[in-house]
């Protein structure tokens, strides 16, 4: 497909989800390189929602280290112990955040964050990178994201 994205203007976040799901099936179908993919996919979905931040932590050793990401710089290496992605490794359930600063633990990368959902992927039935989307608005994410971002992951599970 040509590398041009197509968000319809005036949808509401499913009905974009739903456009944004073939796009990506398609940018990605065929490239093997988990890099390459998962760059489009933070690029896309930063794109489409205008979100804050938009990032991969992938699992190397005992903690997640930063991968591709869409937003300003952010902490390079969490701890299983540590954090809303670290929870979310931990669970290996999807994590709503609707006020960062009500979450214990909940790592800063910057100020602006005020909510957060986090995702996990999954591959042998172990945690093998989580998805943190992070939004400049309080109690911005709910059951539509946590829906619209499981159904890439499990594409994205597909690429891994
Ligand atoms: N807030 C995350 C850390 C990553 S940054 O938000 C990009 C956490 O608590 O795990």
């Amino acid at each position: 497909m040509a590398e041009t994205l197509f968000i319809p203007t005036a949808a509401n976040r499913r009905e974009i989800y739903e456009t944004l799901f073939p796009q990506l099936e398609a940018l990605t179908n065929g490239e093997p390189d988990l890099v390459a993919n998962l760059a489009n996919v933070a690029a896309a979905l930063k794109q489409a929602f205008g979100f804050f931040w938009v990032g991969f932590y992938l699992v190397k050793g005992n903690e997640l280290v930063l991968g591709p990401f869409q937003g300003p710089v952010a902490c390079t290496r969490i701890g299983f112990d540590r954090g809303v992605c670290g929870h979310c490794y931990r669970t290996r359930a999807t994590v709503i955040v609707p006020d960062v600063e009500q979450f214990p633990g909940h790592i800063a990368c910057a100020s602006e964050s005020k909510s957060e959902i986090v995702v996990p992927i999954l591959k042998d039935n172990a945690v093998f990178a989580v998805l943190d989307v992070d939004s400049d608005r309080l109690n911005d994410f709910d059951d539509t994201d946590r829906q619209g971002l499981e159904k890439l992951m499990r594409l994205v599970e597909k690429l891994v």
